[in-house]
């Protein structure tokens, strides 16, 4: 194959390099075409076709249901390792060994307590406050109490960086959740795991001994993971862009939190269990739901279905199905909207409007039961996959910056009225 590229416009020709990646994706480089064509420029309403940068975080073929990070694949990391190690892996590259993961964790453990100051910002939040905003305020005055900016070409500040927003993060999704259940705000305990911390900061009643339920424990763990990169989405395009004008690590995270909250996005998996709920409440006839899905004149989409990139299945949306049954056994819970999400799986599978659009169940489809079961309020659920998120936004961000790109600044072809004569007010 050619490896260049060969764009006809009218009478003029122009020649683009191609980039192969190391899984022989093909892009064509267009970086000089508006300079060459004198103006021309492509347009690609939603990134369909666009590639933002080159990346080595992150793999995953939508067509082949394959995700893997820094070549490991989803469903090993998922079954063998922590979420630690999978956020080592993200940002730093490789897995870690015992030593370096230590090393990590106690460094992220220093780092982890608040600014008392931001107690008096929580107050201040009404209790009905959605905690997605809470926690990206939140995120957002991290930056204020650590105003110092990073030298992205220390590799000293940067890892610092790296482990405040780690260690202050979870603190942080702990008192969104814990403002909106009415608890006191509370520290974990750095003899803790991670995950076991979160649970504590989280769970933890003033006036009850606080146990770690091993079930729970792991199926945090592994959700956490299954949530912790998912290359250029919407959220983590946010945060890349945001920091490409060389706004901090907080300010830029503070931002794809802000992303990922709709429910086209990480706000899904919140949507689907208030979607599985209503249909519960009207009587768990499915089909009517199915019907509406398919009704070009009502807007309502079965929320966890489908995906912009994975046209044959999610391999997360694999993992957590098989979780969720397993958690529900395990903690012996019998939850009615399990049976109906089934039953919309069923269903949409053999639809021929679902087969021919390639829409499977995606990982928020399932993710929300799991959530309930662990007692985790409805509004949290996206909160959690910020959690998960965090490692891939601080890896993608780590990238961005050291592979010094340039400030994200798309182009546009204007539709808007030409030259008009401004009249004054009076004569309008
Ligand atoms: N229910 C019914 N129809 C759907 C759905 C759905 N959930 N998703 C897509 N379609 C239809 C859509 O109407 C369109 O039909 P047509 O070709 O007749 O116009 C076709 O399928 C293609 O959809 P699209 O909106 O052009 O596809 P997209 O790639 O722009 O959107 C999506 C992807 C995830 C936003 C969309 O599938 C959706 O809205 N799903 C529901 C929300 C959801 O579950 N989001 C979570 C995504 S996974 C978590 C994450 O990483 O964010």
């Amino acid at each position: 194959m050619s490896d260049k590229a060969i764009l006809q416009v009218g009478d003029n020709s122009y020649e683009f390099p191609l980039i192969k990646g190391t899984e022989n994706e093909i892009a064509i480089n267009v970086k000089t075409l508006r300079t060459a064509s004198q103006g021309i420029i492509t347009i690609d309403p939603g990134f369909k076709n666009t590639g933002s940068c080159e990346s080595a975080i992150t793999f995953l073929d939508g067509e082949k249901g394959i995700l893997r990070y820094r070549g490991y694949s989803i469903e090993e990391l998922a079954n063998k390792a922590s979420f630690l190690e999978v956020a080592y892996a993200l940002i730093f590259g490789d897995l870690p060994n015992k030593e370096q993961l230590d090393t990590f964790h106690s460094d992220i453990k220093s780092k982890s307590v608040v600014d008392e100051d931001v107690k008096k910002i929580i107050d201040a939040f009404p209790k009905n406050a959605h905690p997605m905003g809470i926690l990206s305020s939140l995120t957002s005055a991290l930056v204020a109490f650590n105003p110092s900016s990073v030298n992205v070409d220390s590799e000293e500040e940067m890892y610092r960086a790296i482990v405040k927003i780690m260690g202050k993060f979870p603190v942080l999704v702990a008192w969104a959740m814990r403002k909106i259940e009415g608890l006191p705000l509370n520290y974990g305990s750095n003899s803790l795991g991670y995950i076991e911390n979160v649970m504590k900061m989280m769970f933890e009643k003033p006036n009850e001994e606080f146990e770690i339920n091993p079930i729970i424990k792991s199926a945090l763990d592994k959700l956490l993971i299954l949530h912790a990169d998912h290359e250029q989405n919407c959220s983590t395009s946010t945060v890349r862009v945001v920091g490409s004008s060389h706004a901090g690590l907080f300010a830029s995270i503070s931002a794809g939190i802000s992303a990922l909250w709709g429910p086209l996005h990480g706000g899904a998996n919140q949507a689907v269990l208030e979607m599985l709920e209503s249909i519960k409440a009207d009587g768990g006839d499915t089909k009517k739901y199915m019907a509406k899905a398919k009704d070009k004149n009502d807007p309502f989409r079965l929320m966890g279905f489908g995906h912009r990139v994975y046209k044959n299945f999610d391999p997360r949306a694999k993992i957590i199905k098989e979780a969720a049954d397993e958690v529900l056994n395990d903690l012996g819970i019998n939850d009615p909207i399990l049976d109906i999400a089934r039953a919309l799986e069923q269903e949409a599978l053999s639809d021929p409007y679902f087969v021919e659009r390639k829409l499977y169940p995606n990982v928020d489809f399932y993710s929300g039961i799991i959530y309930r079961a662990m007692g985790i309020p409805v509004e949290m659920f996206t909160v959690m996959f910020a959690l998960g998120r965090l490692p891939g936004w601080i890896a993608q961000w780590k990238e961005m910056r050291l592979r010094k790109e340039p400030i994200g600044r798309p182009r546009q072809i204007y539709i808007g009225e030409n030259y008009r004569e401004f009249i004054p007010i009076g004569k309008r």
